[in-house]
């Protein structure tokens, strides 16, 4: 896709992304299963909405242990979700109203039943045998202490031929061996088919845990790992970098592609690691996630730190990006603000849309959806069924989006596979674009703002003084262009500095444009502060 006139504007650092989770977004044939056509179907709500691409979760050919994240072919689509014809059709609309599609890739591991491991199981002698990572041990010792976060061992018996298969994830999703270069020539060949089809970037899963220690070594212990995350053997080996940097050869054999890299790191994430992987001028991923944010207690202060030290770790030649929740992860954190969840939904908006970096919207958050509690007897994710009641697993953040007030929120006309949420009659799509109050046009208003004044794009992020430290304050600043943001994270009222010159150019929950001599923030508001209308 060709960009618009103007020559600096780069489509993945100067537009709004949005993660689109396929199986909970619209169900357009109506087995309770959100799809392609669902997403085509949709294509003018994101357009009015006003974001410039969508990643897509994975919509490939798999057994749906993981949801799509146990890919079985990387060239076919899981009936599921439609057809190839459905996907070219998708891509096409989406092109012609300016949207860019981000397709997720999976390297670290396939599926159990991807045809490559099929064969490389059948026989220790069988020419794929060495693309995954295979080893001898005897049957009561697995080779290593690696662990999976999906349970306990990552090493799988496999009675065939005696020997151990590592997996990162579910025993059904085993490893790749990257150091063969066999697999690096297949699974690129995958991808070129996709990048052929009009697909403009990559959304690369785990990309940190490609490659793994030679020689095997023992992990430290898993408090170690919190201290020391550096010691880790079964990731964050160097050679990753130079897998991600021969990807990044091949999408720049394209033009306009990008990649952006899920960069995996316990809580409370680690934003020098996530930097390690950023294109530092040496052609490595163009952003990668930090989830730091996500793990952030709900404090002004807690936010400032995380937020100076994430961009003091970016490269010169790096690229940030903002996410606040994803399919993983919990949707809202800030539990004691449940009462105020509107307030506080709106004040996220204003933080990514006018944070440094490009921001990431995940399904849903532009109506401030929350974590569903799903039942037992309704979970479809299996960590989730294996950690009960301790942990729940992920499908309360992965409920079917509400588009208005009817059965099943509109989704689908038919029994949704994970339940909604019971109050989505409360807040839906159609329920708050009507509502010019509402979060959802808090997210259109920010993201038409965050468009129209340049200094989001190029200016400079830096804290500035605060009246209060509930207040986090920072400007945005580009020759003398400036902006002031104040987001005021307590439940009371707060006092701010003069700011006399100033005129409030938004607020999430005052009118715009109100000059004034003193500013006082209501309970959880933010607004964002101009000298002048022109930047
Ligand atoms: C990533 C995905 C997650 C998946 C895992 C294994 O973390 O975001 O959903 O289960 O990788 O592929
Ligand atoms: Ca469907």
């Amino acid at each position: 896709m060709k960009d618009k006139k103007d020559n600096t504007y780069i489509w993945w650092k100067h537009g709004v992304i949005y993660h689109l989770y396929i199986r909970s977004f619209f169900d357009s044939n109506n087995d309770g299963i959100g799809d392609l056509n669902g997403v085509t179907e949709k294509l003018d709500y994101l357009k009015e909405l006003g974001v410039d691409a969508i990643w897509l979760s994975p919509f490939f050919k798999s057994p749906q242990v993981d949801f799509g994240y146990d890919v079985s072919n990387y060239i076919k689509i899981h009936p599921e979700y439609g057809t190839i014809d459905d996907f070219k059709t998708l891509i096409k609309e989406a092109h012609k109203r300016g949207i860019r599609i981000i397709i997720d890739m999976i390297l670290n591991h396939t599926s159990n039943q991807h045809d490559w491991f099929v064969e490389s199981r059948s026989s220790k002698d069988n020419p794929k045998r060495d693309w995954y990572i295979w080893q001898k041990s005897d049957k009561k010792n697995p080779p290593n202490n690696w662990r999976t976060p999906f349970g306990k061992k990552a090493w799988e018996y496999d009675k065939n031929t005696n020997e151990y298969y590592f997996h990162s994830f579910f025993k059904e999703q085993p490893d790749l061996n990257w150091r063969n270069p066999n697999v690096e020539k297949a699974l690129f060949q995958d991808i070129r088919y996709w990048l052929d089809l009009g697909v403009d970037g990559l959304r690369l899963d785990v990309i940190n845990l490609i490659v793994k220690d030679k020689k095997l070594r023992d992990n430290p212990s898993f408090l170690n790992q919190i201290i020391k995350p550096d010691e880790v053997y079964s990731r964050d080996r160097p050679t990753s970098i130079k897998i991600i940097k021969s990807l990044r050869q091949l999408l720049d054999t394209y033009e306009n592609r990008m990649c952006v890299g899920e960069i995996y790191a316990l809580p409370p994430g680690n934003s020098k690691l996530v930097a390690k992987y950023m294109d530092k001028g040496d052609n490595a991923l163009n952003m990668a996630f930090d989830f730091s944010l996500i793990f952030a207690r709900w404090s002004a202060n807690k936010y400032r730190k995380v937020l100076t030290t994430g961009y003091q770790n970016i490269p010169i030649k790096g690229w940030p990006c903002t996410v606040l929740s994803n399919h993983d992860l919990n949707r809202n954190k800030a539990k004691p603000l449940f009462a105020n969840h509107a307030k506080v939904a709106k004040l996220k908006a204003l933080l990514s849309m006018t944070l440094y970096g490009t921001p990431f919207i995940y399904y849903g958050e532009e109506i401030g959806m929350k974590n569903v509690k799903v039942p037992y007897n309704k979970l479809k994710d299996r960590i989730g069924k294996m950690y009960w009641p301790f942990y729940t697993g992920r499908d309360k953040s992965r409920t079917p989006l509400h588009w208005n007030s009817s059965a099943h929120a509109g989704f689908s006309n038919n029994m949704p596979w994970l339940p909604v949420d019971r109050e989505y009659k409360k807040y839906n799509i159609d329920q708050q674009s009507s509502d010019k109050n509402s979060i959802l046009n808090a997210y259109r208003e920010l993201i038409r703002i965050r468009k129209t004044y340049k200094v989001f794009n190029k200016g400079r992020w830096s804290l500035v003084s605060s009246a209060s430290k509930h207040i986090l304050a920072y400007e945005r600043k580009r020759k003398d262009k400036q902006l002031i943001i104040l987001l005021n994270f307590s439940r009371l009222p707060k006092q701010t500095h003069q700011y006399k010159d100033y005129h409030i150019l938004f607020s999430t929950s005052r009118d715009n444009n109100q000059s004034h001599k003193s500013l006082k923030l209501a309970g959880l508001e933010g607004v964002i502060l101009s000298k002048d209308k022109l930047i």
